[in-house]
């Protein structure tokens, strides 16, 4: 029998592709092996192949509840993901995982969250949204915080009026409206917390290190304990699976520890995250 290989990635074809701005496609995916399926908790990621250019860890911005379809929203940033961008409907990736830890979600249950995002960081947090959804009874009152430079760069308009039919309180913010017809906020996401009255028992993040430092702030503000506050890095990555030692910081790895991590367990970490 061939022994298992940690490195062998499930064939999938692309179904959809969209363009969500200039810069990030979302990419809608179905295993083509129908016995294959991707059972994913929110917060986790795959890692993306394009054969014959390279592998790129990327998180599942769909809903959990779908087991055999999903999708990934990837902005451009190099060579595996420009090439990614040149796919067309009916491509073919290869995909490994889903990989790396996630929110626990069972945790919150009962309490008042806010959920904050900057730019493609609200991609792994689609699913979060997406689960307190499917379960709206079980968690209690819930703000989901976007912001963005530029109306341009605002993404899943769509998901954030259907997340704000079903019981999220959804707040897009723009740095600028760039001249662009924009009907959300203007300004950083910090005022918006006192602006829209937001009143958490817990903070679920992920965005840039800048945001996340600011964004800190207010938790502290608004007395959230930072073993309730999570944050979700990035980090270079090759393996995933805990075998290169690309993606570590301090005694941590991201692939495997993370990559969420509770704001109590990074203050433990020599090297930080902000500077
Ligand atoms: C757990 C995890 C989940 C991620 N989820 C998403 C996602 O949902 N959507 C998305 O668009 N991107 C995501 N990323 C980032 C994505 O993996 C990188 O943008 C991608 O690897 C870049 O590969 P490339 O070959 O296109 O670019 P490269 O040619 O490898 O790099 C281009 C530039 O991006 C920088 N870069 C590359 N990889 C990273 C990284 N991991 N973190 C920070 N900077 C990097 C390089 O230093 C270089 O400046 C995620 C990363 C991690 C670790
Ligand atoms: S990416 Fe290889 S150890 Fe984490």
């Amino acid at each position: 029998m061939r022994a298992k290989n940690d490195f062998e990635p499930k064939i999938a074809e692309i179904t959809a592709v969209k363009k969500e701005c200039s810069d990030i496609y979302t990419f809608s995916c179905r295993l083509r092996n129908k016995k294959d399926k991707i059972e994913f908790q929110p917060g986790q990621f795959v890692e993306v192949a394009v054969f014959g250019v390279g592998e790129v860890p990327i998180s599942i911005s769909s809903s959990p509840l779908e087991k055999h379809n999903f999708d990934v929203t990837v902005k451009k940033a190099g060579s595996v993901t420009e090439a990614l961008f040149k796919m067309k409907k009916g491509g073919l990736i290869g995909i490994r995982g889903p990989y790396g830890n996630w929110y626990p979600m069972d945790s919150f249950k009962g309490r008042n969250i806010v959920v904050v995002a900057g730019g493609v960081g609200i991609a792994p947090l689609s699913p979060v949204v997406e689960h307190i959804i499917a379960h709206r009874q079980e968690y209690g009152k819930v703000w989901l915080l976007y912001g963005t430079h530029c109306p341009e760069n605002a993404i899943f308009n769509a998901r954030m009026n259907r997340w704000s039919k079903n019981g999220i309180e959804s707040i897009a913010t723009v740095t600028k409206t760039c001249d662009m017809k924009w009907n959300g906020e203007v300004g950083h996401v910090e005022p918006m917390f006192e602006k829209h009255g937001i009143k958490a028992d817990v903070a679920i993040c992920c965005g840039p290190p800048r945001m996340l430092k600011d964004i800190y702030v207010e938790f502290n503000k608004m007395g959230i304990k930072d073993g309730d506050i999570y944050f979700s890095l990035e980090r270079m990555m090759q393996c995933g699976i805990g075998k290169c030692g690309h993606c570590n910081i301090g005694r941590k790895y991201v692939c495997m520890d993370g990559p969420v991590f509770r704001k109590d367990e990074l203050n433990e970490l020599t090297e930080k995250i902000w500077k």
